[in-house]
């Protein structure tokens, strides 16, 4: 069994865990992505974006165009952005789309789509980046999952169909490489303040009684920033977190684990 070495954060300002090492982050271009590449890039990271849209990603990170419904297109993508890192050592499979509705809602094409982009896509990246992550001396995956997967929510049947397939994934992905000394792990965000929220929001009748329905689902009261999902992705991600693999870290502002009364007396 290959053993992963521990590694002594560095740096006045901050951690350097991932100096010299070498991520990839599906979904880079927006939210959640977008703020875990820059944070693993500013902990020392050479970071490329794989998007359906990179315009937007801007120095030092790399952006490459590809969309990862599409192997041969993944497969063009990895390469090239191995080739130029130079290596790689983190794959974070956080690219994903939303449904909405009851399972009575979506066709069979809209069944077949999602699930296309959030389970299959995430198999293709890490088959397209498995052989890299081999070489590695500290590879690790962190999938975007979510709350949907460990919790039951009205009118997301097909989108937490596929969220729990991505926990089950990780759960299988983390025991056939382990003795490869590859880690695998996921997040499970509630509902995190990303352009993506913002998108649907803005489609509700009322997006400001919607956003403070959203808010008081969560016993924090709030929304989940991108931030503290980033900081989440980066610690599974870590050198620092070398003995963790094959599980979920919920960052949900207590959503999944709580269960409180209403306000009041106790
Ligand atoms: N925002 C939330 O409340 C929330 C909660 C739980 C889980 N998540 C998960 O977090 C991940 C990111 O969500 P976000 O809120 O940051 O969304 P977002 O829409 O802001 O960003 C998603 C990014 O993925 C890219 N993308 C979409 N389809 C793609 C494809 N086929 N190929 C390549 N790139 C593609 C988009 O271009 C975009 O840049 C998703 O997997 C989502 O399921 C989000």
């Amino acid at each position: 069994m290959r053993q992963q070495s521990y590694r002594k954060p560095e740096g006045e300002d901050g951690v350097s865990d991932f100096e010299g090492l070498k991520a990839l982050v599906t979904g880079g271009a927006s939210g959640i992505g977008r703020v875990t590449a820059r944070l693993l890039a500013e902990r020392g990271a050479r970071v490329a974006v794989l998007d359906l849209d990179p315009s937007g990603v801007e120095k030092p990170l790399l952006g490459y165009r590809a969309d990862v419904g599409d192997d041969a297109c993944v497969r063009e993508a990895v390469a090239a952005a191995v080739a130029e890192l130079g290596g790689l050592d983190v794959l974070v499979n956080n690219a994903g789309i939303g449904a909405l509705g009851t399972v009575e809602d979506n066709d069979d094409a809209e069944w077949h789509r999602v699930l296309d982009v959030n389970v299959v896509g995430m198999v293709r990246t890490s088959r397209a980046a498995l052989p890299h992550l081999r070489r590695s001396s500290h590879a690790a995956v962190v999938n975007t999952c979510s709350i949907a997967a460990t919790a039951g929510l009205p009118q997301r049947a097909l989108y937490s169909a596929t969220k729990g397939a991505v926990y089950s994934l990780t759960l299988a992905m983390a025991a056939d490489h382990v003795r490869e000394g590859i880690r695998v792990n996921c997040v499970n965000p509630g509902t995190a303040d990303t352009p993506w929220v913002g998108r649907l929001l803005g489609a509700s009748d009322d997006p400001a009684a919607e956003r403070a329905a959203l808010e008081a689902r969560q016993p924090t009261g709030r929304l989940v920033s991108a931030a503290e999902v980033a900081g989440a992705i980066a610690y599974l991600a870590s050198p620092l977190s070398g003995a963790t693999t094959g599980t979920s870290l919920a960052v949900d502002g207590g959503m999944q684990g709580l269960r409180l009364r209403p306000e009041g007396p106790r």
